[in-house]
């Protein structure tokens, strides 16, 4: 079985891991991912972004300050906190700073610094060991959730990147220009791919999602297929044990098999019919989950 299929059997906790280069349409998947099976959404860029704020705002951006003394008693001292969609940064909220000229200039510099990604990596295994998280960015897969239940890669034509940046600009009423976009992307592609710490790379067991042309809900439906099923299988064995008590008779266990066999079905169905990994031995399991069902009933 590949490991596309299977859980890590001795993943820490649940986590949905997904990486890729910018304008890929990763924070839009994790969120409503995350929406959908009641996960934790945790945007990793946001952390870089913030961080860059702060070494800008407290000017240890220059060559000979940064990732010396100045940087690295900001970061130590600097409290981030991820709230509903807001980033507090030592209590103060900085959403609205995190998508300025200034910091998308100087954020792949920051998330190269290698005190920096450490203590980023530190705070986002904290979350993760709070409860379960779609975590999205450019190591989550590699370096920061090695072990994942579920890994993405979610990529797309350099030139839908630059698009989709420039709508996400212009909606915010930026003037933007679609050439500069996509030098500055491609540009940042090479800085975050080419660094030594943990650059961006796919890993060889995350499933590789080209978004080009595709719409957000295709995109859902492809990336979500393995973690979907799997929480359908989590409530298909959550209803058997809710309701063995009740189960006295044949007819009523196999009332069950009927309404949550379904569920199972169309999410493997989904699975089968999206993605392009088997899922060699799904009757087998569908089978394995009635057979336990009937057995509770008879
Ligand atoms: O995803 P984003 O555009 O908000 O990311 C901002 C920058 O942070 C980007 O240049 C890459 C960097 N980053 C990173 O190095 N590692 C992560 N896990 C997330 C983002």
């Amino acid at each position: 079985m590949s490991p596309l299929n299977e859980p890590h059997a001795d993943a820490p906790t649940q986590v949905v891991a997904i990486d890729g280069p910018s304008g890929a349409g990763k924070s839009t998947i994790a969120r409503q991912l995350a929406e959908q099976l009641g996960y934790r959404f945790l945007d990793t860029g946001a952390m870089y972004r913030a961080i860059t704020w702060l070494f800008l705002e407290r000017g240890v951006l220059s060559a000979e300050a940064a990732d010396g003394a100045p940087a690295r008693e900001a970061l130590a001292e600097a409290s981030l906190r991820l709230q509903g969609g807001r980033v507090l940064l030592n209590g103060e909220d900085v959403t609205q700073r995190l998508r300025t000229r200034e910091v998308e200039a100087q954020v792949s510099a920051v998330a190269a610094m290698p005190s920096v990604r450490a203590r980023m990596g530190e705070l986002q295994r904290v979350v993760a060991q709070q409860g379960p998280v779609v975590a999205e960015g450019r190591d989550m897969c590699t370096v920061v959730f090695p072990r994942a239940r579920w890994k993405v890669y979610l990529d797309a034509a350099p030139a839908e990147r630059a698009r989709r940046r420039c709508d996400e600009f212009q909606q915010r009423g930026r003037a933007v220009v679609e050439a500069q976009v996509l030098a500055e992307i491609l540009e940042r592609d090479r800085r975050d791919s080419t660094r030594a710490d943990a650059p961006l790379r796919r890993a060889e067991d995350a499933l590789y999602v080209d978004t080009t042309g595709l719409a957000a809900d295709a995109v859902l439906d492809r990336a979500g297929a393995l973690p979907r099923t799997r929480a359908a299988f989590d409530a298909l064995k959550a209803d058997v044990g809710a309701n063995a008590a009740q189960l006295s008779t044949q007819a009523d266990a196999m009332a069950l098999i009927a309404k949550t066999s379904d569920e199972v079905k169309n999410a493997l169905n989904a699975l089968q019919g999206d993605v392009s990994v088997g899922f060699a031995d799904r009757d087998a399991r569908i089978g394995g989950v009635e057979t336990q069902l009937s057995q509770l009933g008879t």
